[in-house]
């Protein structure tokens, strides 16, 4: 159970002649908090924030993010020191468990990644009746989905398994049908994950190496896949995660939860935002590379295009993310000896949006997504396995989230409306 912060003040809300006191929630850095949750029990009214804008859905302990200060940090751990210090694998841990796991720990749970990383053999012939051309993020979704047929227990109530086993078997299965879709849809045979490979090196063993290619696990590789995944393992109550929550509160099985979580990131809003970028570049360099007339477009109230991976519902300022993202990015490509003419684009972008009077009114910059795509281009990831990327290093935090939410004794997520339809009237 997650034990309540006890309110030391109180915000007074006067309707009419009626006089409340609702407590003021303080959370460990300062955040504070009005608790509305007796409100309508003692005034009949309920608040209203359309798309949760102003509101604290739940208390957790997993992931702080100050958006005025460019603050991210997991556990108490700033990002910063997490990508130079430890791996996607020992940050996966620290997310679920809430500490980072000393070096016999480390070597268990990378041990059950490996024992849970095969797929059901009968789940692979799933990938035989999808469409050809089917988005490798739906496929995804959908097969996790169907890991629920195969691990019916895995829910809030029957915890018949052990979290550990769940986690691992989720964090790596979903390595393994990732690859899997990948190289069903390029029409190659599916290479097993190897035992002998940790995390990162595994996937990338998957996703590219082949009867007639053997691929070379490269060093900068596993460690630029590392930092992208640490980066991307939790973001606190994101449009996904708040899927994960709600889906999860009516408990139901793990596998389907997160499989709703997943379709929540696939939206070009949100997770998809990673493809969508590198297609805007693209876009942009087809169209001669005029920088200006696509910040024009974003401003203009007439149309729909927005600045992809710009902007944010939280970071008021430069996503501490999209700095790291930006640095490794030029450090990975020059190590690897990679020019790509949409990193150039990309800079120019940001640099003419930094200094227009629209982007800087609405406190708008380079997020986590902006950057991401090209360091995927350069380890050759296709583009619509982009939001899989995404998708894989989430699951860490997902799966945290759950387990808080349950182990919390969460209710049922229901939130309330405000009825404007038409009143009462007869059958016309
Ligand atoms: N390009 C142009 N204008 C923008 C952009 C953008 N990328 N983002 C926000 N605005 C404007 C928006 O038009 C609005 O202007 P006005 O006040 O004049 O109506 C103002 O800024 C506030 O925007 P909003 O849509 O109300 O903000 P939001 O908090 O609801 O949406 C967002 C946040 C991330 C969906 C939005 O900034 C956006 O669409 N960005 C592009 C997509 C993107 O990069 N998504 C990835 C987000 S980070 C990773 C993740 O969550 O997975």
């Amino acid at each position: 159970m997650l034990d309540q912060p006890e309110a030391t003040e109180f915000a007074v809300l006067r309707i009419g002649d009626q006089e409340i006191q609702l407590p003021i929630i303080v959370g460990t850095e300062g955040e504070r908090g009005i608790d509305i949750s007796n409100l309508r029990k003692y005034t009949g009214c309920v608040t209203i924030d359309p798309s949760f804008v102003n509101t604290a859905a739940c208390y957790s302990r997993i992931t702080f993010v100050d958006g005025e200060r460019g603050i991210l940090r997991y556990r108490g751990i700033p990002v910063e020191q997490l990508v130079k210090s430890a791996s996607f694998v020992r940050t996966a841990y620290l997310l679920v468990h809430g500490y980072l796991p000393d070096a016999e720990c480390n070597r268990k749970f990378s041990d059950l990644l490996n024992r849970h990383s095969m797929l059901h053999e009968d789940m692979r012939h799933f990938f035989d009746n999808f469409p050809h051309g089917a988005h490798p993020m739906h496929i995804l979704s959908t097969m996790i989905n169907a890991l629920s047929t195969f691990y019916p227990n895995v829910d809030s109530l029957s915890m018949s398994e052990d979290i550990d086993v769940s986690t691992a078997r989720l964090i790596s299965t979903v390595r393994t049908i990732a690859a899997f879709a990948y190289k069903k849809s390029i029409g190659e045979p599916v290479v097993y994950p190897r035992r002998d490979l940790p995390y990162c090196a595994n996937f990338l063993n998957m996703m590219f190496d082949s009867p007639v290619n053997p691929y070379e696990i490269r060093e900068e590789a596993v460690n630029i896949l590392n930092v992208l995944f640490i980066l991307h393992a939790d973001h606190e109550q994101n449009c996904s995660t708040t899927a994960v929550r709600t889906v999860g509160s009516a408990q139901v099985n793990l596998y389907s939860t997160i499989s709703a979580g997943m379709s929540a990131l696939s939206g070009p809003l949100h997770g998809g935002a990673n493809q969508a970028v590198i297609e805007m570049l693209k876009m942009i360099q087809a169209d001669g590379g005029n920088v200006r007339k696509y910040i024009d477009m974003a401003k203009d109230r007439s149309s729909t295009f927005r600045l992809m991976g710009f902007g944010h519902r939280v970071y008021k300022t430069y996503d501490p993310r999209a700095v790291i993202i930006k640095e490794e990015c030029h450090r990975f490509l020059e190590t690897m000896h990679c020019k790509d003419p949409l990193l150039d684009i990309a800079m120019e972008l940001e640099e003419a949006a930094l200094k227009d009077d629209f982007f800087i009114a609405r406190h708008l910059y380079p997020n986590v997504d902006f950057y991401s795509g090209i360091i995927y281009r350069a380890l050759g990831i296709p583009e619509n396995m982009f939001t899989v990327m995404f998708a894989l290093a989430r699951l860490p935090g997902w799966i945290a989230h759950w387990k808080e939410m349950i182990g919390a004794g969460t209710r049922i997520t229901r939130p309330r409306q405000i009825y404007i339809g038409k009143t009462y009237r007869k059958e016309d």
